[in-house]
Formats: C-alpha cells, sequence, structure tokens
C-alpha cells in the first residue's frame, strides 16, 4: 500500500487496482465506454458489458454477429480514448456468439475478461494470451471448484481471480427462486468464506466479493474476512457517467424496497428488477408478439419466451420504460441521486478506510 493509497491494491497477478473495486458488468449498455472510462480513471476496474453492443449501429452492419462485435469492438476503443488505466469485459456465457466476443475482446488487448450466468469452462480455449486475466463469476465454492479443476486439467491454467456473487446481486442470478428467498443460508459473508477456502488450496486465487456491496461498511466487511476486493453494479448506475438513459437511472433513485422483484428471465436464470407497467403486464401473463432475428441467447426459446429480453433492454436503455425494465440489485432502493463517478469512488474509499480504522 503506498501513501496515497488509502486501501490495499487488489492484485491480480500484473494487474493492480487501487481502490480494489471493480465496476460490475452491466447489459444492455448499461456500462460501456463512458462508465467504464470514468471508473478506471478513478484506479477502479472499469467493466464494459459485451451483451447487446450491436443494436445501436446502423444498418451498413449486416450480421449479429458481426454486428455485434463491431459494437464492443467500438466500445473498447473509446473507452481507451478516456483513460490510460485498465479496463475489462464482462461476457456472459449464454451468449451464442460468446466464442465470437471473447476473441474480439483479447485482440483489443483488454485487462481482463470477467465472465458468469454460467459456468466459463471453456474460456481458456478461446484466449491463449496470458496478459488478459481470466476471471470467473460463481455462486458456490462448488462451482469454484469445478472450474479450476477443469482449468487445471483440461488448459494447465488456473483463473485469475473469482468473483463470488450472492444473492442480492443484480441482473440475471445464480440461484433459484428458492435459494433467492432464503439469504440466511446464501448470505455473501458465506459463500466467500467457503470460495476463499477453495481459493487458499490453490496458491491464494484473489476473491471479489459481489452483490449487495453499497458502501465502505460492506467493503471494509468483506476485505477483513479475507475478500481481495469487491465488485459494485447498483451504486454505479446512478452516476452521471453510466451510459444508460436518464429514465433508467430515475427507476433507481425513485423506487421503494417492494418495488424491486426477482422474474423468470428468458435466459433461464431468475433476475432482480424494478417493477413498472412492463413487469406488471409480464406478471399478469401477457405476452409481447416478437420476432427474434439472432437468437442471442443459447438458453431462450423464442417460441416459448413472452417477451424478447434483448428488445426490452433495448428499449430501457434508451429510455423507453414502457417497453422494457431496469435490471438492479437488491439495495437499488438506497440509491437517492445521482453523483459522480469521482464522488462516488470518493465516498466509498473514505468510508472503507473509516470502516478498516475502528474496532471490529
Ligand atoms: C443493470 C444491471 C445489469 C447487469 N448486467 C450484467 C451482465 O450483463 N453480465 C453479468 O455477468 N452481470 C450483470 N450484472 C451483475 C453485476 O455485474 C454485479 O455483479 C452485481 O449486480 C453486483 O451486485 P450489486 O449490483 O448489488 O452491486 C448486472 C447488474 C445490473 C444492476
Amino acid at each position: 500500500m503506498t501513501a496515497d493509497r488509502v486501501l490495499p491494491d487488489l492484485v491480480i497477478g500484473d494487474l493492480v487496482i487501487n481502490p480494489p473495486i471493480i465496476q460490475g458488468g452491466m447489459g444492455v449498455r448499461v456500462s460501456s465506454s463512458r462508465l467504464v472510462a470514468a471508473v478506471a480513471n478513478e484506479g477502479a476496474l472499469g467493466i464494459i458489458a459485451s451483451v447487446g453492443l450491436g443494436e445501436e449501429l446502423p444498418d451498413t452492419t449486416p450480421g449479429y454477429v458481426n454486428r455485434a462485435e463491431f459494437g464492443l469492438r467500438q466500445a473498447i476503443q473509446n473507452a481507451r480514448k478516456n483513460t490510460r488505466n485498465p479496463f475489462g469485459v464482462n461476457i456472459m456465457c449464454a451468449l451464442t456468439n460468446y466464442d465470437n466476443l471473447a476473441q474480439v475482446s483479447c485482440d483489443e488487448g483488454v485487462a481482463a475478461i470477467i465472465s458468469g450466468a454460467g459456468l466459463p469452462l471453456r474460456l481458456p480455449t478461446l484466449i491463449s494470451d496470458r496478459h488478459v486475466k481470466l476471471i470467473p463469476i460463481v455462486s458456490s465454492a462448488r462451482a469454484a471448484n469445478l472450474i479450476i479443476k477443469t482449468w487445471q486439467k483440461r488448459h494447465s491454467r488456473l483463473p485469475d481471480a473469482l468473483v463470488v456473487e450472492g444473492p442480492l446481486a443484480g441482473g440475471h442470478l445464480g440461484f433459484s427462486f428458492e435459494q433467492v428467498e432464503d439469504l440466511e443460508a446464501f448470505r455473501l459473508e458465506r459463500l466467500v468464506t467457503e470460495v476463499i477456502e477453495v481459493a487458499r488450496q490453490y496458491g491464494g486465487i484473489p476473491v471479489v466479493a459481489a452483490g449487495g456491496v453499497f458502501d465502505g461498511n460492506d467493503v471494509a466487511r468483506f476485505l477483513r474476512l479475507g475478500a481481495a476486493g469487491v465488485q459494485m453494479a447498483t451504486r454505479f448506475v446512478c452516476t452521471h457517467e453510466c451510459d444508460a438513459s436518464d429514465a433508467y437511472k430515475q427507476a433507481f433513485v425513485k423506487c421503494r424496497k417492494e418495488d424491486i422483484v426477482v422474474i423468470h428471465s428468458p435466459v433461464g436464470l431468475p433476475a432482480r428488477v424494478i417493477r413498472n407497467d412492463f413487469v406488471d403486464r409480464y406478471l399478469r401473463g401477457e405476452r409481447v408478439t416478437f420476432g427474434c432475428p439472432y437468437h442471442c441467447l443459447s438458453t431462450c426459446e423464442p417460441a416459448a419466451a413472452r417477451y424478447c429480453i434483448a428488445q426490452a433492454l433495448v428499449a430501457s436503455y434508451r429510455g423507453d420504460m414502457d417497453h422494457g425494465y431496469a435490471m438492479c440489485g437488491a439495495n437499488a432502493w438506497r440509491c437517492n441521486k445521482i453523483v459522480s463517478v469521482h464522488e462516488l469512488v470518493q465516498e466509498v474509499v473514505q468510508e472503507t478506510a473509516a470502516a478498516l480504522r475502528s474496532p471490529r
């Protein structure tokens, strides 16, 4: 720790992050180049969500895979124009163009690929460049063990770090509905402790805690538990630099605790969202007729899905909340204003430092 660094570094091989905060990837376009560059400029690790980046391009780029590839390259290059610091990309395992997005991230030289919403068992086959840190997201020690053993056996490689995501997280959840209800049994503190135990057996792979980490007291609690850092997403939505529309951000600022619900997503996983008219129509069983031009998710069955999640999330990103919704973490109701990324990071760092100084 250097004098100007009040918190310990998050060390992932030769990648040193301070403050030890990863901004969680948020699709569709909620964490893109603007947010990610601003986060990187604070020294934290910004993460571009790779899902849905082809949607806003002019029609001159044909084909879903090409458009998604072009969109991701553009987002990485735009972020790089505004920061010299490292940043990464989030790729969900359920994406049908997973391999292509991983390859593009590697070609563009991002610092890290963070991958969840499924088990990223094949990721090392796609990325031979050891400079790109490969970081799976897991929801249990069992999943961590399986990934580590598979990577070791098939690819002679260990994960560079592990993000442990608990049931209070935003977006898609790696838990069943019953597990999401049983918050005591699946408390993040418990999951993190169990995964750290697994990580220790493999030389101390750094473990990052995610899901409901809201303020510096939370960060300090996980650092004291032995986490190397935290991943936070919900708080970063309520920043000026967040790439989503103002309507999306206002949904966070205005929502009450009871507006936050967990629904079935066409991805095949529970998802936490802010309830609005669109969500209510879905919960009542209404169906939005749609054609699926690209089959973006391997787990989605367009004939059975009651709406297209890609269309819904593109609509909300653009601010059309009548045709979509905002995904959020369980603590989104605690966000009450929009601040700059600098203000947010400074606040969390100062709170964490104060909490670490105070007796347990
Ligand atoms: C709006 C939103 C979109 C998200 N999209 C993704 C995504 O595309 N891929 C992913 O792996 N996680 C996604 N997440 C999960 C976050 O990366 C993060 O791990 C989690 O939300 C952390 O919990 P917190 O929001 O309580 O801080 C999303 C979260 C939010 C709030």
